[in-house]
């Protein structure tokens, strides 16, 4: 259990919590604040959304543990709020509910949309709330009531708040929150670098026992001597891999950086550091990891294991790579194992490419892509696993 110490609707609250209990379930089964919905709870149809720093967040997928120190708003916790008041007031005149299940997601969402919005601009309004679902589907009158409110309150000479008060954005909160001790990496500040001799002393690397492993194989047509010449080069192979940048200098033995992995709006950045060991007469090496995404407070660790086998007569070389990993904190709930093997997948026949340039004396092309799209690989992968299909199916 985790003791934690919380503001939730302006009462301060201390809680014994498991580490793996949502925000959603602590509010619902521990404080009894079951106007907070649950839906899907895995932070896509938006019921569960509520003001985290007054920021809204899914609280089916953050950790009622990761919340310490934070400042929790419910819908219960709106009641004599001037805007919420408005828009209970326009759901009821513009029937924009039925049901009512996405209402308390909804009110929240669309609070913030009025808080913000300078004009009720229905285009702003519907990817506003595009995160929030309706089966009900009454879209209509929901985006009227909003409307309907932000003008009223534009003519009454009520401006809007720019960016309705927050200085950051990000997947869960304003980033207010106390921090948790475990969080080696913790102490860098979003979008700077630390320099690497603060680094070097607040990252400490681990031994890890991945959760997940996945193998991969792929041939270079250069002999192996060569090729385990360059994985000894570290800021050479880092350079092959899509969305690395180092943060200092690496040695043989130690290479700290940053990774870069965006799925869609989220855009996690891993600052962390690794250990490289390698072993000439075996042509094998290991890298062990460890890296933190401050916003998201996920944290992951692994180690990438090769070996290089001489095939054609020693004119090329197999690279085996075995690669493990452990994810704990908010992505873990969404990064599912298939996703994360078929990503490890496109990484790895991205790096095999990277690496055939380098040998070759060309540069590689991951430099041009600092990121990971995790829409344009989904999409990809679709059309990979409908193919499959189709080809079982169809024996094509
Ligand atoms: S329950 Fe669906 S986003 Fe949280
Ligand atoms: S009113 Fe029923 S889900 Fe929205």
């Amino acid at each position: 259990m985790t003791a934690i110490s919380l503001t939730v609707n302006a009462r301060a609250v201390d809680a014994d919590v498991e580490p793996r209990t949502h925000l959603a379930d602590f509010l619902r089964d521990g404080l009894n604040l079951t106007g907070t919905h649950l839906g899907c709870e895995h932070g896509v149809c938006g019921a569960c959304t509520l003001l985290l720093d007054d920021m809204p967040a899914r609280s089916c997928i953050t950790y009622a543990a990761a919340c310490a120190g934070a400042r929790i708003t419910t819908i219960e916790g709106l009641d004599e709020d001037d805007i919420a008041i408005e828009l209970r007031a326009a759901f009821t005149r513009e029937h924009a509910l039925q049901c009512g299940y996405c209402t308390p997601g909804m009110l929240i969402s669309a609070r913030d949309l009025v808080l913000r919005l300078p004009v009720p601009d229905e285009r702003l309004i519907r990817v506003g709330l595009s995160g929030n679902l309706c089966r009900c589907t009454g879209y209509v009158g929901i985006v009227r009531a909003v409307r309907s409110v932000i003008a009223q309150r534009r003519q009454r000479g009520v401006m809007p708040v720019p960016g309705g008060g927050r200085t950051q954005l990000g997947p869960v909160g304003s980033g207010n929150t106390a921090k948790t001790p475990s969080a080696e990496a913790e102490t860098a500040t979003p979008g700077k670098v630390a320099a690497p001799e603060q680094n070097a002393r607040a990252i400490v690397i681990p031994d890890v026992v991945p959760a997940q492993t996945v193998t991969h194989q792929f041939t270079v047509a250069y002999p192996p001597d060569r090729v385990f010449q360059m994985f000894g080069d570290v800021a050479g192979v880092a350079a092959c891999l899509p969305g690395v940048a180092l943060t200092g200098a690496p040695t043989p033995e130690r290479a700290e950086g940053v990774i870069t992995v965006r799925l869609g709006p989220i855009a996690a950045h891993f600052q962390g550091a690794a250990r490289i060991e390698r072993d000439l007469a075996g042509l094998s090496g290991r890298i062990t990891g460890i890296g933190r995404d401050q916003r998201s407070r996920t944290t992951t660790q692994g180690e990438i294991r090769y070996r290089l086998v001489a095939v054609d007569q020693g004119a090329a070389t197999r690279v085996d790579l075995s690669i493990g990993y452990s994810l704990t904190g908010v992505l873990a709930q969404i990064a599912r194992p298939g996703l994360v093997r078929d990503l490890a997948a496109r990484l790895t026949a991205e790096f095999a490419r990277n690496l055939e340039r380098r040998l070759a004396g060309i540069a590689p092309a991951a430099a041009a892509a600092p990121s990971l799209n995790g829409i344009t690989l989904l999409i990809d992968l679709l059309r990979a696993r409908a193919r499959k299909i189709l080809q079982q199916v169809f024996g094509t």
